[in-house]
């Protein structure tokens, strides 16, 4: 979708076949709107049919034009996520009405230009997301255009601001196709040659380990889970380097491309989702996507190993002990606690890295979403100043995050008597066990575990979000990234 700020003075002359108005409940009568809109939209705002509630709408007639409202609530209230879903909630009913364009005009004073700019832009974007997947019919044509006309004061910041909205909601989309992929289509071959194509040209580098690379430098966790399935692993790491910066980030993603458990197999309920299991790695994919246009002044490396997770004859054993890549041995007790030994080997190579923040999503264990549910992802760090910068992004982004504890007392239960460390331990408190044993291969990395098991799919639906993956983490590690320039 292209989007486009609507210059100052271009809202009269706008000819879209639908324009929507984003207005407060207290301002439902604005004098930047031209005289034939006011006059439009007078009646039902008269009759009370609209009042301009947080995201109300209504639709009516001006001409041949049709006019969307859609209610912002009280402005002195008025957050970006109001905005983000009310730019949303325009593009779906272009969506519905088979537009291809659409228009949508608001001024506001309680979000800055830059932060309303951005987003309305990611808003619009997101809201004509869909993934139409194998359905054999044609595909409804796409929304393909928005303009968007800011009367306010600061119209280049909004420009800007929306400008880096869409982008940053585009490649949110790119991971959400990623993760919609049956796992059939989305080999770990697959997403590292979709990464390379999204990059292509970009100032982003892409190096792809394969297997035989991975044998001799002995990326042993990923090689272990990757024993059972006839798709070879590979492992992608990629390098933002900006002619000048000061602090380099690392991120981490798990790209499991479907996870049976292996021979401690999964029951069968509800196992299709398990093709998800590689969204940590889509958010780091499609968060480089978006690095590759926005040329942050920060280094960003990332990583992420993929692999599926199968049953097969080679298959790993529950007893069986793994090296990861840095030495440390993991026994494997359950196969299905797969994540966290091919995590184990992006840690590892992090280290080597020497990166100034570390920060790894994954879809790690079911007991994240036994504890948090669909609204927050669990944090784990115990770094307090990464804590906050991911705290506040994540709040910034409404992607949020919530504190569990990450203390070494966690990690006696997970003592082996045949390697350093075991890969699974009680049934309690799954979500920080798990932590506490990616926290041994951390080591003394400035770094941060989030468990996006809960949020990277099936969360409440909105405008912005219509079901499948969610594309979590993109635009938390965006903000995330930003506060470094
Ligand atoms: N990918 C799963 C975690 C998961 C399960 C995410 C369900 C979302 C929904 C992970 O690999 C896994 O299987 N974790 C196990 C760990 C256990 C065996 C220690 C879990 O959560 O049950
Ligand atoms: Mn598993
Ligand atoms: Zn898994």
């Amino acid at each position: 979708m292209k989007v486009t700020w609507g210059r100052a003075g271009g809202l009269p002359r706008e000819r879209a076949p639908l324009l929507a108005v984003l207005l407060a409940s207290d301002e439902l009568s604005p004098k930047w709107l031209p005289a034939a809109l006011l006059a439009a939209i007078r009646p039902p705002i008269a009759a009370k049919d609209f009042s301009g509630k947080e995201l109300e709408t209504a639709l009516l007639y001006a001409g041949k034009q049709r006019v969307l409202l859609v209610g912002l609530g009280e402005s002195k209230k008025l957050k970006p996520e109001t905005l983000r879903r009310a730019a949303a909630a325009a593009a779906r009913r272009a969506r519905g009405l088979k537009l291809t364009s659409v228009a949508l005009a608001a001024v506001t004073t309680t979000v800055a230009p830059f932060a309303a700019g951005r987003a309305l832009g990611e808003g619009v974007v997101l809201g004509a997301y869909t993934f139409h997947g194998a359905k054999s019919d044609t595909p409804p044509k796409p929304v393909a255009s928005a303009t968007v006309h800011w009367s306010g004061r600061g119209g280049t910041s909004f420009a800007e601001g929306l400008r880096v909205g869409a982008v940053s909601a585009k490649a949110q989309c790119f991971a959400r196709d990623l993760g919609n992929q049956p796992a059939s289509v989305a080999t770990p071959t697959w997403l590292a040659s979709q990464a390379a194509k999204s990059l292509r040209g970009s100032g982003v580098r892409l190096r792809v380990l394969r297997k035989a690379e991975l044998e001799r430098k002995g990326f042993g966790g990923l090689l272990g889970v990757a024993r059972g399935s006839h798709e070879p692993p590979v492992f992608m790491e990629f390098d933002w380097r900006p002619r000048s910066y000061k602090k380099t980030l690392c991120l981490v993603g798990k790209g499991l491309t479907f996870d049976t458990g292996g021979i401690s197999l999964k029951p069968a309920a509800n196992m299709e989702e398990m093709k998800f299991d590689m969204c940590g790695g889509a958010a780091v994919i499609g968060a480089f996507a978006a690095i590759a246009s926005l040329r942050p002044k920060v280094r960003v490396v990332g990583l992420v190993p993929s692999t599926e997770n199968m049953p097969g004859g080679s298959a790993i054993k529950p007893g069986d002990v793994l090296q990861s890549y840095g030495g440390i041995t993991m026994e494997v007790i359950n196969t299905d606690a797969e994540g966290r030994l091919i995590l184990a080997d992006a840690l590892g190579r992090a280290r080597e890295l020497e990166p100034d923040f570390t920060v790894d999503l994954a879809t790690l264990t079911g007991a994240c979403v036994v504890a948090l549910g669909h609204r927050a992802s669990g944090l784990f760090c115990s770094h307090e100043e990464l804590t906050r910068r991911l705290r506040e992004a994540g709040d910034a982004a409404h992607e949020r995050l919530w504190p569990l504890p990450l203390w070494d007392e966690y990690l006696d239960e997970m003592k082996s008597a045949v390697a350093d460390v075991k890969n699974s331990g009680s049934r309690f408190g799954g979500a920080v066990t798990a932590a506490a044993f990616l926290k041994k291969f951390a080591g003394d990395l400035a770094w941060a575990h989030l468990d996006i098991a809960g949020t990277a799919w099936d969360t409440p639906r909105n405008e912005l979000y219509d079901g499948g993956a969610t594309g979590v983490g993109v635009r938390l590690l965006l903000r995330f990234i930003e506060g470094f320039e």
